[in-house]
């Protein structure tokens, strides 16, 4: 056995803690940024309906197996496999991980860096008593101007590495634990004035009342997709996570209160976001830009907007932070561990590769915009190919894995701490992970691509 890296392995201080690291990867952009502007494309209540099912019956099962995974094998998402199934190819689903971490990064990190400029533009007065479509027209000149997006892209980068760089511990632990429960506080008062805007019904119906007729195979694809992304899952984030998280947790409550926390939030997110959009008269489906646009509005409605605004951004700043330092861990425990470099050196290497990919996504967002690969421009296809395609085929391997390859009594040792817990749930956990998971997954691919039609 290779216990050598066991011994001086990191881990996760307390339960809370585990809670607080997951629940900071999850929730992020994801739920603030992406989920109002996917469900906002396709469809709404429908949209979310499909979501929460994938959520229940797909994403959490996914996510407990990648603890499972991560804390049997002690290493990140390639080396874990490696060690769980020597000889066998598993370890391919860690290689696509680490390539899903590069590109995700890639995509994120721009939105994150517009969320500093918002920052920037809020506290220098930019914003204040500018209209809708003044705001359109300022997030539009944002993005055309190149160079501050690719500026802005550079800062967050250099602060995700900064603190992969002094370990995650001590660092963001303490302060997520601070500032998530702000960012829930502050979320819920944008709601309350979203919905007490005149014309806002239309927007909770949109988001609540599900349209049947709008389910088309994409729609299910990017619920799928999005399902994936918000949770953190099918790329080893949480297999690297896991491998931090101690022998007495527990694993399976774990992924269940984080995938209900995140959940939770994104709803939220929806419900500050759609009746707004209704009632200032924008249009659901307005992509990207959504939350820069129409949050923004709102604040303008409120009274101390301005200083709500600035707590907003610099709340969905750190948010953002602790989901891409999730990321980047993932590459530099890969490098580290297996090609044996120094953590400083692997980190200053990760941070300047993703650095170069992400400056092209930035700039593919403004003067590349016309470049494009099957309607898609660098950033869509980067989102597009992890989310819906990488993602879900990751967790679909993982869950396979853990279905049909891996022992069962040694899942059965992890989910309940070698028998010191009960896990009642379990023989749902293993029919989901062995049957409904898998032929779910393969499903939605197969009707997205047409091959299967119901
Ligand atoms: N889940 C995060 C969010 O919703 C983003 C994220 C962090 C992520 N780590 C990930 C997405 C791993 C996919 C895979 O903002």
């Amino acid at each position: 056995m290779d216990n050598s890296s066991d011994n001086s392995r990191d881990s996760f201080s307390s339960r809370f803690a585990v809670i607080a690291a997951v629940a900071g990867s999850a929730i992020g952009l994801g739920n603030i940024w992406r989920f109002p502007y996917v469900a906002g494309e396709n469809g709404g209540g429908a949209f979310l309906i499909i979501y929460l099912l994938f959520v229940f019956a797909i994403g959490i099962p996914v996510m407990t197996s990648e603890f499972v995974i991560g804390r049997a094998g002690q290493k990140n998402p390639y080396g874990s496999f490696r060690k769980l199934a020597p000889g066998q190819p598993w370890y391919l689903i860690g290689i696509m991980g680490v390539a899903a971490a590069f590109m995700i990064l890639a995509f994120y990190t721009t939105v994150s860096g517009w969320t500093l400029e918002y920052f920037y533009q809020t506290l220098t007065g930019n914003l204040a008593g500018k209209n809708d479509s003044e705001l359109t027209l300022m997030f539009d000149e944002f993005l055309q101007g190149s160079y501050r997006p690719v500026i802005w892209f550079l800062v967050f980068m250099g602060f995700t590495g900064f603190i992969i760089l002094s370990g995650v511990k001590n660092g963001i632990e303490r302060y997520t634990k601070m500032l998530m429960p702000i960012l829930f506080v502050l979320l819920i008062a944008l709601c309350i004035r979203s919905v007490t805007l005149e014309g806002s019904m239309a927007g909770l119906n949109f988001l609540f009342y599900p349209d049947f007729s709008k389910i088309t195979p994409k729609v299910i694809l990017e619920a799928l997709g999005q399902a994936f992304f918000s949770l953190s899952i099918g790329m080893g984030t949480l297999i690297t996570y896991g491998s931090y998280i101690n022998k007495s947790e527990n694993l399976g409550s774990s992924a269940m209160a984080v995938s209900i926390a995140d959940t939770m939030i994104a709803v939220i997110a929806g419900v500050a976001i759609f009746p707004a959009v209704f009632a200032l008269g924008g249009s659901p489906a307005s992509g990207t830009g959504l939350v820069f646009i129409v949050l923004p509005g709102i604040f303008q409605k409120m009274p101390l907007g301005q200083v709500f605004q600035l707590i907003f951004f610099s709340l969905l700043s750190v948010a953002a932070l602790t989901s891409t330092i999730s990321v980047l861990e993932v590459i530099v425990a890969y490098l580290a561990e297996e090609l044996k470099m120094t953590r400083r050196k692997a980190t200053i290497a990760a941070t300047l590769m993703v650095s170069v990919l992400g400056i092209v996504t930035v700039l593919s967002m403004g003067s590349l915009r016309n470049f494009t690969i099957a309607g898609k421009n660098i950033f869509g296809m980067l989102e597009f190919l992890t989310s819906n395609i990488m993602l879900p085929l990751g967790g679909l391997f993982i869950v396979i894995f853990i279905g049909w390859s891996f022992s069962p009594q040694r899942t059965k040792d992890e989910l309940t701490n070698d028998g010191k817990l009960k896990a009642g749930y379990l023989p749902v956990y293993m029919f989901i992970v062995r049957f409904v998971a898998p032929v779910a997954i393969a499903m939605v691919f197969l009707y997205s691509l047409g091959i299967l039609k119901l």
